[in-house]
């Protein structure tokens, strides 16, 4: 037995090694992660998810849409937005100079330039720091994600294949849930070239009354179920889409600042 103490020594190194890699490390990191409160506010960053949402996960989970859809927004940097909070004493010569400018996604020189000239044409000006990133300008989300973004979803379905959109932020980005139960039903009767497999299990034909019942999906005539029936939404269809409305994570927090637009 020469080698046993090499081979013990390989096995408690191995071991050791994975458990502070897999398990210790994530735990030192996240493991404390807890509610924050949004950037200069004292509401609660991520709301508590609650009743179908919550349960929408799991449907979410079980048909394999983490397959072809992440829920990580990536930011490669910041950028400067100049935004006008005063018309000044010259509001024509100001709009007149506004028209020729570029007022979004500059760097901190072009802003500095900008800033200057609305200034000298009496404008008063602030200038906004904005994340930045190819993420951010495929509409995705406002920010890049955070711990905080996953804290209610167990298990967390980041998702690493983009075959359709990223979904962080979907119940900003698309809030009608009719709309969404239309495009689980047949995805190409909400876009017209959509490549996304229909979820038409998630639905059932029930015999029509003489008017609709409120439950019945509005399908266009194209897609319409046979004459005399109606498509109704199953609770798994109505808990997926409570929970993609739930996905929000539109708000400046700590780890993740930026300005919000002003509410005009
Ligand atoms: C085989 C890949 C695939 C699977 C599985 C899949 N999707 Fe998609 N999804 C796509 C593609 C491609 C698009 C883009 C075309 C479109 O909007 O229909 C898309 C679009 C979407 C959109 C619209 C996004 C936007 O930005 O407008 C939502 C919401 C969505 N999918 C939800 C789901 C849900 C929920 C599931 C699981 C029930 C799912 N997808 C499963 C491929 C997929």
């Amino acid at each position: 037995m020469k080698t046993g103490l090499p081979v013990i020594f390989a096995v408690v190194l191995g071991l050791g090694g994975s458990t502070v890699g897999f398990v210790l490390a994530p735990a030192v990191q996240l493991g404390s992660v807890k509610q924050t409160t949004v950037l200069n506010s004292t509401d609660l960053y991520p709301p508590q998810r609650i009743g179908d949402a919550t349960l929408g996960l799991q449907v979410y989970r079980a048909n394999g849409c983490a397959a072809c859809h992440t829920q990580q927004v990536r930011q490669e940097g910041v950028a400067c937005d100049v935004g006008l909070t005063g018309p000044g004493k010259n509001p024509q010569a100001l709009s007149n100079l506004l028209s020729t400018l570029t007022l979004t996604h500059l760097t901190k020189e072009a802003a500095d330039t900008v800033a200057d000239q609305l200034t000298a044409a009496g404008g008063k000006v602030e200038t906004h720091i904005v994340p930045a990133g190819a993420d951010l300008d495929r509409g995705w989300g406002v920010r890049h994600s955070v711990a905080e973004d996953y804290l209610y979803d167990y298990p967390v379905q980041l998702g690493n294949l983009r075959a359709g959109p990223d979904l962080a932020n979907i119940g900003v980005r698309s809030p009608d849930a009719n709309w969404h139960l239309l495009h689980l039903y047949a995805p190409t009767s909400a876009v017209s070239n959509s490549k996304m497999p229909s979820f038409k299990y998630l639905f059932h034909l029930q015999k029509a009354g003489s008017t609709p019942s409120p439950e019945a999906l509005n399908v266009p005539s194209s897609f319409a179920a046979p004459a005399g029936y109606e498509v109704v939404p199953s609770p798994e269809a109505r808990q997926l889409v409570a929970y993609l409305l739930s996905l929000r994570a539109n708000q400046p927090v700590y780890d993740a600042p930026f300005t919000p637009p002003a509410k005009p």
